[in-house]
Formats: C-alpha cells, sequence, structure tokens
C-alpha cells in the first residue's frame, strides 16, 4: 500500500467532481486557502470523538441537522440563529425526555457541496450543467451560472468563519443558557400545537434550575448551565477544498481536517478504493458513512477496515438513510455484519434522503409520516436486535418554509410553492422539527443499553 499524504486522493478514481475550465485559477484558489487558518482545531475533533464514544456505549445520543446545502444568498444572522435556537430546543427536548447527554453537530459551517444523480439538468428542452452547491457553481438557470468558479472555495471558507464565529459566541457567549430556555421558541411557532408540551419541558427545567440554585449551582459557576458543546460538520465532497484545509496537529503530529469536526462520505462515494474513500482514511476526525440500500455487507466491512483498522470507539457514525419501505430490508443485514465483525459504531437514522418524492406539482418533498415511519423502524430493528440506536441525522431549518408536507404545520402538496426556499433537498421546518425530536425523544428514553455493553461493564 501506498503512503496517505493529503493529495493522495487524486490517483484514484473519482466521482462527483466539477469540470472546472481553468486548472490553472483552480490550482490557485486551492494555494491560497492552503495558507488559510483552520477553522477548527484537532482537539476540538478529539472531544467530538470521545462524546461519540460514549454515544456508541449507549451512554448519550447524536443530534446531528442543519440545512440540506448552505448557500451564499442566505447567510444573514437571522437565519443563523433561528437555526441554532430550534436546534438548542430540539436538544433540550431529547435531554430532558431520554435523560442522556445529547451530542450536537449542526450541518453548517461548510456544508455546501451537493453530489448530484445527474450531471445535466434539462428545463423546458434546454440542458445545463447541474448545480452542485454554492462553493461549486450557482443556482441560477444559465450557461454561465452553472460554470464551476474555484474563487466560489474562498467565498464558502470565509462564510464558514463567520458562521462558527456567531455560533461559538451563541454556544458560549451566553445564547445558550438554560435560564433562556422560554427565549428560544421562534414566534411563529407558539401556535403549534406541541408548544404547550416544549412549554411543560421549560417548566420543568425552570424548576429543576430554581432547586440547584438553592443549592448553589448557578450559570455563572456552573459552566454545563451557561454554555453548550456545539459541533461542525458537513459532506466532505469537494477534496479540493478538504486537502486545502487539513493540517497535522503539533500535539499528535496527526493529519486533521480543519474545515469542520466531523466530515461523512456521501451515499455516492463510499467505493472502498476510491478516491473519497482514500481521503477519509488519512485524517483522524470522527467520521460519518451514509449507508443506502446499494451498500453490501462486505463493502460494509471493507469500509471499516480502511476506515477504522484499530476500532477506535467514536471513529464512525453509520447514518442509515434507506427510505421508509427499504430500512427493514437494509438496516437488520448491516447490524448484524458489524455485530459479527464485532465492531464498534454509533448507529444514526438519516429519515430524510430515502423518503424523497416528487410532489403533483413538481416539488420534490418529504411526507413527514414517512420520516416519522422510518426513525420507529430505526428504534424498533435497534430493539429486536440488542444494539443501540445513536441517532439522528436531519435536513431542517429555523424558517417556516413549506417544503416537506404533513405534520402539525400541515403543510399540503398544494402549498409547497408557498415557501418553498431550499437549495437542494426539502427540509422539515421548525414546528416539524420540534414534533420529531418529542418522538426520538420518547423513543431514546424506552430504550434500553446495547446489549454487548451491558455484559462488558459488568
Ligand atoms: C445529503 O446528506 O445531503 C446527501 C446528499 O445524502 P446522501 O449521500 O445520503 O444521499
Ligand atoms: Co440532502
Amino acid at each position: 500500500m501506498t503512503t496517505w499524504t493529503p493529495d493522495s486522493w487524486r490517483t484514484k478514481p473519482i466521482s462527483q467532481v466539477p469540470a472546472y475550465p481553468d486548472p490553472a485559477a483552480l490550482a490557485e484558489a486551492e494555494r491560497q486557502l492552503a495558507t488559510f487558518p483552520p477553522l477548527v482545531f484537532a482537539g476540538e475533533a478529539r472531544d467530538l470523538k470521545a462524546r461519540l464514544a460514549a454515544v456508541a456505549r449507549g451512554e448519550a445520543f447524536l443530534l446531528q441537522g442543519g440545512d440540506c446545502a448552505e448557500s451564499f444568498a442566505e447567510h444573514g444572522a437571522d437565519h443563523i440563529r433561528d437555526f441554532f435556537r430550534v436546534f438548542l430546543q430540539m436538544a433540550v427536548v431529547l435531554t430532558h425526555g431520554a435523560s442522556k447527554p445529547v451530542v450536537k453537530v449542526g450541518r453548517v459551517a461548510g456544508q455546501f457541496a451537493k453530489p448530484r444523480s445527474a450531471d445535466t439538468e434539462t428545463i423546458d428542452g434546454v440542458e445545463l450543467p447541474s448545480y452542485r452547491g454554492d462553493i461549486i457553481n450557482d443556482i441560477g438557470f444559465t450557461e454561465k451560472s452553472r460554470v464551476p468558479d474555484p474563487d466560489r472555495m474562498l467565498q464558502a471558507y470565509r462564510q464558514s468563519a463567520a458562521t462558527l464565529n456567531l455560533l461559538r459566541a451563541f454556544s458560549m457567549g451566553g445564547y445558550a443558557e438554560l435560564t433562556r430556555i422560554h427565549e428560544w421558541t421562534v414566534g411563529f411557532m407558539k401556535g403549534s400545537n406541541w408548544y404547550p408540551r416544549y412549554e411543560e419541558v421549560a417548566r420543568k427545567i425552570d424548576d429543576a434550575i430554581t432547586f440547584m440554585g438553592a443549592l448553589g449551582l448557578t450559570p455563572d459557576n456552573t459552566p454545563a448551565l451557561r454554555q453548550t458543546s456545539f459541533f461542525t460538520s458537513h459532506e466532505a465532497l469537494l477534496l479540493g477544498y478538504e486537502e486545502a484545509l487539513t493540517r497535522r496537529d503539533s500535539i499528535t503530529n496527526d493529519w486533521y481536517a480543519t474545515s469542520g469536526h466531523m466530515l461523512w462520505i456521501g451515499d455516492r462515494t463510499r467505493q472502498p478504493d476510491a478516491a473519497h474513500v482514500e481521503y477519509f482514511a488519512g485524517i483522524k476526525n470522527p467520521i460519518g458513512i451514509k449507508c443506502g440500500p446499494t451498500l453490501s455487507n462486505d463493502d460494509l466491512l471493507r469500509l471499516l477496515d480502511r476506515l477504522n483498522p484499530t476500532d477506535e470507539a467514536g471513529r464512525i457514525t453509520l447514518i442509515a438513510r434507506f427510505g421508509s419501505d427499504k430500512v427493514h430490508d437494509h438496516l437488520p443485514r448491516l447490524i448484524e455484519t458489524v455485530q459479527k465483525a464485532g465492531r464498534t459504531v454509533v448507529w444514526c437514522s438519516d429519515p430524510m434522503h430515502g423518503n424523497t418524492i416528487k410532489a403533483s406539482t413538481g416539488y420534490k418533498t418529504r411526507p413527514f409520516d414517512r420520516v416519522l415511519s422510518e426513525v420507529k423502524s430505526f428504534f424498533e430493528i435497534h430493539r429486536e436486535l440488542g444494539t443501540y440506536a445513536g441517532g439522528v441525522h436531519i435536513e431542517m431549518t429555523g424558517d417556516d418554509v413549506t417544503e416537506c408536507v404533513g405534520g402539525v404545520s400541515a403543510v399540503t402538496e398544494a402549498s409547497l410553492s408557498d415557501r418553498y426556499h431550499t437549495y437542494c433537498d426539502p427540509r422539515l421546518n421548525a414546528s416539524q422539527a420540534l414534533e420529531l425530536a418529542f418522538l426520538v425523544a420518547e423513543e431514546v428514553h424506552a430504550q434500553k443499553p446495547p446489549r454487548q455493553h451491558l455484559a462488558a461493564g459488568e
């Protein structure tokens, strides 16, 4: 085997690669990026890995979510704040309901590159290259917009830095203080019928905080009440960008991706001998692997051997995204494969990507009941097999969009056009995201620790 380097992926077959017209301009953008500061530190990625190891043991739960694709146009403070507060609300509902720490990982501050099922898109007889995310080309349907532009990588980097800066301020600077739990509710959500349930949780937490205050534990002297730990993640699809931000950690001398804390490999780029897996093999961050219906048991084992040869806990999160009608056909065989091989992974459910349909009005949508149904099946299958359902991975926004049909907010096929703003896949709106959190909290609460952990621990 040849030695790994941040650019060794360049010798492997690669899919989903943009056709940049000017290789010199691409090389220049990558050269500049390589001189920029890292967005995250290795120590933070290690901290996240340790927390994910706790998830693998059944002691914590992973909440991962955010936009399908971030965009240059939607970069306002309000958009970031509204996402963050709904995410915090979900985390609080989960922590309270499940009585477990929740590991919070946003699809944010770097989620710009999109894999596409077709290289071109045809509208009214006009065929143009597909939109591949704002880090690559523009969503506008003109020939010029769709040309990949390497300078977009620099803009994505700067936007990621600014987003991360605000998120760090929110999580460490008082906004996430538990005494402010009532303030996280976005105005338009107050009419939802889950709202009284959220207020009830919030009231119980208020009581607990008052009680702790009487014992002398206050936000001033107890960081856990004042701050929260929040991590970033994205699909590492655009490897030239990732390579430029791959840096050696001065403490351990190991290589880390510094574009985000956790990176995942998409369902379309996880071929064991190809470029993306090569890149992931050499970075020490915690990583995710999207698992769709075409993932064979053998390929999963090959991926685990290649990406986690020492079976380090917290390194691998398997993100199951089969669809509500297929999850029973595929998840059990993959769980059994991992179990038989004695491998340590976090199992996480992405109930979005296998449940996309085209509405009669032409919009891509996801029926909320299918999303819920896949999550329920995910928990049920783990219960039957004695393994731990460790997390959920969702596409969501804090905005009042109409992209997924159903839920208490009662988005219908006819109302999809009202506020359909996504740059790629349909997202849960704030109300639907909260509704999902309540369901997941009940499921996590009812869950027992994984069997192998009980056996090993006693
Ligand atoms: C995504 O997470 O936006 C995505 C493209 O997922 P998948 O690779 O599972 O299709
Ligand atoms: Co998506």
